[in-house]
């Protein structure tokens, strides 16, 4: 009796030591209704009394010494899980964490957004145009009749024989001023287009910022005077204008206007390539027969107009001397602003 209760202790120590036991089925086998170990306690009652109490005593002893092996076992496999779990869903912590990329504004947007700033400030509103335009607010409104030789020098693509993709952002003008009646005072920033081959300095698509003022005794000194604070907001107030004459239909007198380099304050060094000066706009007086195409009589009202190449105030504030890097999406480039 007594060896058989030791076997079963030793045989259910065994098999509880298995590291896949199956604890119930454990249970079962030596302390269920027909374990092994009920089995002995029933056949007690052919012992001797003198034995009983002795083997009832051990048999005992060795059901709690299962019960605790079990309980025991049960919690070193929920202890395992438990750090397997941990293990497997572990965080660190520590790890630096995926840098989401974050975009950002491209160079000529920042600087068209400065521009429009500025003149906002100035009381200019901002107005909006076409870029697939009619070949009559591009050229014939503006002045340029077919057959002017001006046309050469703003070759477009033309979608038709009346339409084209505007060559600059005078059409604009137009189109405010016969819908409008003075006092008008808009600028128009887009896109324009011009049959060039691409190099450093040109592409066959730019931008370009339009402004008009009409008003009655609008003159030559009001552009000149808007113009130097423009260029004081943009470039720092140390800024100096020049006016030289030039020719364009569309305005009488005309002129281009530079504005001293803000690197050298107008000595010359590599950024204005030794000028000192930097053109970065056309301007003048509106041509009475704009005025009068679009029925606003010359007689009464006069006005200025000015149009300004964005690419070159970009590149001239950013230092770039190659216009492709603009278009070329090179995040490399794009980040640097
Ligand atoms: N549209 C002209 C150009 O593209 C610039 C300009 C605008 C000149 C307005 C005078 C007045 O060259």
């Amino acid at each position: 009796m007594k060896d058989t209760l030791l076997q079963i202790k030793a045989e259910a120590a065994e098999s509880l030591s298995d590291a896949n036991v199956d604890i119930e089925a454990v249970r079962i086998k030596y302390l269920g209704k027909k374990g092994a170990l009920t089995a002995v306690l029933r056949g007690m009652g052919q012992i001797s009394a003198e034995e009983r109490p002795i083997i009832g005593q051990l048999a005992n002893e060795i059901r709690q010494y299962i019960e605790s092996a079990i309980a025991e076992k049960q919690e070193e496999l929920r202890y395992a899980k438990l750090l397997e779990k941990l293990n497997k869903e572990r965080i660190d912590v520590t790890v630096p964490g995926a840098e989401i990329p974050v975009g950002r504004r491209h160079p000529l947007s920042i600087i068209q957004r400065k521009l429009e700033q500025i003149f906002i400030g100035m009381g200019f509103e901002i107005a909006e145009g076409p870029e697939v335009e009619y070949g009559y607010y591009n050229f014939e409104a503006l002045n340029i009749p077919e057959n002017h030789p001006a046309r050469d020098t703003q070759d477009t693509f033309y979608i038709n024989d009346k339409i084209l993709l505007r060559s600059q952002t005078s059409p604009v003008q137009v189109r405010v001023m016969e819908k409008q009646r003075p006092p008008i005072r808009i600028i128009s920033p887009g896109r324009v287009y011009r049959s060039d081959a691409v190099d450093a300095t040109h592409s066959p698509l730019f931008h370009q910022l339009e402004g008009l003022v009409v008003d009655k005794n609008i003159s030559f000194a009001d552009l000149k005077g808007m113009l130097e604070l423009f260029a004081k907001n943009m470039f720092g107030g140390n800024t100096k204008i020049r006016f030289r004459p030039h020719y364009f239909p569309f305005t009488e007198p005309s002129a281009e206007v530079d504005v001293s380099c803000f690197n050298c304050d107008g000595k010359g060094c590599r950024l204005c390539k030794g000028e000192g000066y930097i053109e970065i706009l056309g301007a003048g007086m509106v041509h009475p027969n704009v005025l009068r195409t679009c029925n606003i009589d010359p007689d009464v009202y006069s006005g200025f107009a000015f149009g300004l190449g964005i690419e070159r105030v970009v590149m001239f504030k950013y230092n770039i001397d190659d216009m492709r890097l603009l278009y070329e999406n090179d995040v490399r480039f794009l980040s640097q602003f």
